[in-house]
């Protein structure tokens, strides 16, 4: 046990100090509609003894005037203070939602590396959705139950001591029973939990591998794995099912037992005349309206455990530590970008992925690095957006190490095509300016000429403005690759890397991006790996990796005379 549950509510209700103003007015309303319970109970005793029994026939017609409007004013207040708690709480929620997706885009890349994406993202939408609906109601019933228990209770006892007490024998058992059965449903919630977690995760697993699934006749398998997951988590759902009704059981069970002792005792001290009639109801009444705020109270008990289940899961991913920079604000590069020992090691991960590097790559010129598949060509270049920092070793901009510098403004000089081009459910145009919101549609178009493709974009339906991804177009290996390369025009950085930008593409393709891609590294310093050697032979420098070291560096005649793997290279990947 780290907490009691009332010790997270109070983490929790730092989420709600921007709506203390709706708090307020909730509990303004659940105090209004609690007085008018109270109200009801009082009221009992003077109906009873001065209205029935003295038969008092001027109140007797007043009677039913009263008694609606108690129950107006309290259904009007009941009303007010759900709508208000439930406004506070949705809102809560939705700033709860927002701050962990602001969370999750600041975690360093590592993180996903090492927890699969796909769990992340099923916590953020999975637990928000159980906390939000049982945070609403915990804390509306809390507010109003609370109030109309301690009132009524009150009533109770200023009319009898003694009978209110025996009534209230059954409380503890109900309380320890409640909690022993909250504990068992939170346990199970938690364990539902982590299924439907383990289920998105296969899911989306899946379906980015359904060509993989479908060519090796795996479906089969991959079935009997989803039912087992969905039958686990169906079998931890019918366990809370049966634990929580059960806690409402108990406490009918002991709603018997009270009214049995009570009627009891009651009638026993009416017979003897310690007690008016009136006085007897009016307790009745009070502990009869108590039962439904006490049994409200238990049930949202146990929703506050399987909230607090979430809730801490939440707070595991709002206490993660995010990708940081330095404080300097980083200038363009204007000499060099320095590799000084430079090792890596993926995180959880036993084999050194670069080892001992120490490389420079000149400002204004193009840089080639080349080597078999798994040589750390993309984990070498995806240190210098600080994706991941080096294990060992640092490096320099302009002499200065990467850290040093705000990660937003190092971020602003890069300008990265990679193999996996990402295009986003949005219209073209939008894509492209997706490196800078602000472009003129004229800048757009101008980006799109210069990486040539502006004229398979015209023949779109509707041009610039044709939604591409999910529910529109998509496009060829070829036209996305274009597309990539007009984002990294319209840029304009001043460190630009391009990683395999050219492979499995086919020939003519190849040319027009070939075409689009020495405009976009003409007088810039760029990085590039490539498959296909033509773009490397013209380089001004070419490193040669295998198995994360530098073997070679040089240009290319240099490498053909001097460098075996390069030749070999060379020869495999001829255009
Ligand atoms: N996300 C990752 N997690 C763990 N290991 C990785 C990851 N990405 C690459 N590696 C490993 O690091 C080495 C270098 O990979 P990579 O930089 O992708 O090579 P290249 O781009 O030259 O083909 C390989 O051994 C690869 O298995
Ligand atoms: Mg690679």
């Amino acid at each position: 046990m780290k907490s009691t549950p009332f010790s997270f509510l109070s983490e929790v209700i730092r989420f709600l100090r921007p709506y203390w103003y709706l708090v307020l007015l909730a509990m303004f309303f659940s105090l209004l509609a609690s007085l008018t319970s109270g109200g009801i109970a009082w009221m009992v005793k003077p109906v009873m003894d001065e209205v029935f029994l003295a038969r008092n026939y001027f109140y007797l017609k007043l009677l039913p005037l009263g008694i609606f409007f108690f129950f107006f004013l309290r259904g009007v207040a009941s009303l007010l203070q759900a709508y208000f708690m439930r406004a506070a709480a949705l809102r809560m929620v939705n700033d709860l939602r927002a701050e962990l997706y602001r969370k999750l885009i600041h975690l360093p890349l590592s993180h996903f590396q090492e927890e699969g994406s796909g769990r992340n993202l099923s916590r953020v939408l999975n637990d928000t959705l159980v906390l939000e609906p049982i945070l609403s109601t915990v804390f509306q019933v809390f507010l109003l139950e609370g109030f109309n228990t301690f009132i009524l209770l009150g009533v109770a006892f200023s009319r009898s001591i003694r009978l209110t007490l025996v009534s209230m024998v059954v409380l503890p058992v109900i309380a320890y029973g409640g909690q022993y059965l909250a504990r068992r449903v939170r346990r199970h919630r938690r364990q539902a939990q982590k299924t439907i977690g383990e289920i998105t995760h296969r899911l989306t697993e899946t379906f980015t591998g359904l060509r993989e699934v479908k060519v090796y006749g795996r479906e089969t398998e991959i079935l009997r794995l989803f039912r087992r997951g969905i039958d686990r988590y169906a079998a931890f759902l019918l366990k809370i099912t049966k634990y929580r009704e059960g806690s409402k059981s108990l406490v009918d069970l002991m709603t018997g037992v009270g009214g049995a002792f009570l009627i009891a005792l009651g009638g026993f001290m009416m017979a003897r005349g310690q007690i008016t009639p009136g006085a007897f109801f009016s307790v009745l009444t009070a502990i009869l309206m108590l039962f439904t705020p006490i049994r409200k109270i238990a049930r949202a008990y146990t929703g506050l455990s399987d909230a607090r289940a979430a809730w801490e899961r939440l707070e595991e991913i709002l206490r993660l530590p995010e990708e940081r920079g330095g404080p300097r604000s980083a200038p363009p590069p204007r000499r060099e970008i320095r590799y000084e020992g430079v090792s890596f090691r993926y995180p959880g991960s036993e084999k050194w992925a670069l080892q001992g590097l120490n490389l420079t790559i000149p400002v204004g010129q193009v840089t080639a690095l080349v080597g078999p598949s798994g040589a750390g060509k993309s984990t070498l270049i995806s240190l210098l957006p600080r994706f991941y920092d080096p294990t060992e070793g640092r490096i320099l901009w302009d002499g200065v190490d990467l850290r040093e510098f705000e990660l937003d403004s190092l971020r602003s000089h890069i300008g990265l095509v990679s193999q996996e081009i990402v295009i986003f459910n949005a219209t073209v145009a939008e894509n492209i300016a997706f490196a800078r919101p602000e472009a003129s549609r004229r800048e757009i178009e101008e980006a799109a000429r210069l990486a040539n493709a502006h004229e398979f974009i015209q023949q779109l339906p509707q041009g610039y403005d044709t939604l591409l991804g999910e529910g529109g177009i998509t496009l060829s290996g070829g036209q996305k690759q274009r597309l990539a390369i007009a984002r990294a025009i319209l840029r304009n950085p001043a460190l630009l890397i391009l990683d395999e930008a050219t492979s499995q593409l086919d020939p003519v393709s190849e040319h027009l991006v070939q075409q689009a891609l020495s405009r976009l590294m003409r007088g810039r310093t760029t990085l590039v790996i490539a498959h296909r050697l033509s773009t490397v032979t013209r380089a001004d420098k070419i490193v040669v990796l295998e198995e994360g070291r530098i073997v070679a560096e040089g240009r290319h005649e240099e490498l053909l005379d001097t460098c075996e793997l390069y030749r070999e290279l060379y020869r495999l990947f001829q255009p």
